[in-house]
């Protein structure tokens, strides 16, 4: 199944609409910026890093650790556009290692960014988002949520969190009407898996059998997220809240399928 074009966004399906993309200046935020701003929204990406955005994508300095930080650049970014209406958290780390590995200060770095860092960005937006006639907060969540990921147990039971939290928040905030969904994606092939490659004799030999894992035989491209975040985040998927949508070439679900065929998922 071979990547369609790169270029996502249906044109003026976000229009009108003002964005913040926490985590934006690079990889699937700065994809998802990219698409937001395809589909005629108004974005501004928010980053610890804001210097790494490319020229033309607009970013303020931003660290989700941080609460006041936090607050003063949703603010600043709702100031700047003239309100909010769409918050896309998106800022997440990994860490590699079994229980055995990570310490405690792996867990509270991690956890801190990945889930702590999205209800802080939450709770700064909700207040500009409640004056918006069409809000919406889509989370980055992982297909590690559900599938025990090997030797990612930090990460994938972060990404666990962030589906609970994301159906938690559904929950509280449908009667003020936001909506809160999650995307699961797969395996992105994103920089930072271009640099886990370059490392290995032969790269390209390494990225056949990377892409040989997914079901679809390839990995899942950052465009194919972000087209997925526009969708929940636009106005035409007003009837959904409270789920999250796997973007991930079949993984998680032909994998389950298969095993069930197969009799060895009996009772699973
Ligand atoms: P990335 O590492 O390429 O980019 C992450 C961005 O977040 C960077 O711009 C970084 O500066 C920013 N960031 C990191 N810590 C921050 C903080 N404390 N405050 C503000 N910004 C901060 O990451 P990538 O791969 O694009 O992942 C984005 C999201 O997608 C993450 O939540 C990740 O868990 C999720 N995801 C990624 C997958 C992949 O294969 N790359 C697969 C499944 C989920």
């Amino acid at each position: 199944m071979s990547a369609p074009d790169s270029t996502p966004g249906t044109a003026g399906e976000l229009a009108g609409l003002r964005a913040v993309v926490t985590g934006g200046s690079n990889g699937i935020g700065l994809a998802i910026v990219e698409a937001f701003a395809a589909a005629g929204a108004t974005v501004l990406a928010l980053d610890l890093d804001p210097s790494a955005a490319p020229d033309g994508v607009r970013a303020l300095a931003c660290d989700v650790r941080d609460r006041a930080s936090v607050t003063d650049a949703v603010d600043a970014a709702a100031e700047e556009m003239g309100g909010l209406d769409l918050l896309v958290n998106n800022a997440g780390i990994s860490a590699v290692g079994t229980v055995e590995d990570l310490k405690d200060e792996d867990w509270h770095r991690v956890l801190d960014v990945n889930v702590v860092g999205m209800a802080r960005a939450s709770a700064a937006a909700l207040p500009h988002l409640r004056r918006s006639a069409s809000p919406a907060i889509v989370n980055l969540c992982s297909i590690g949520a559900l599938n025990g990921l090997p030797q990612r147990v930090l990460y994938n039971a972060s990404k666990g969190a962030v589906l609970s939290l994301t159906y938690a928040m559904a929950t509280d905030h449908v009667h003020e009407g936001v909506r809160v969904n999650a995307v699961s994606p797969g395996t992105v092939h994103t920089g930072f898996v271009d640099r886990m490659l370059s490392r290995f004799p032969d790269p390209e030999k390494e990225k056949a059998a990377l892409d040989a894992r997914q079901a679809t035989g390839r990995m899942v491209t950052p465009a194919e997220v972000a087209h997925a975040v526009v969708y929940l985040a636009s106005p035409r998927a007003g009837s959904t809240t409270g789920t999250a949508l796997e973007v991930d070439g079949g993984v998680t679900h032909l994998r389950a399928r298969a095993v069930q065929a197969s009799g060895t998922g009996a009772g699973s």
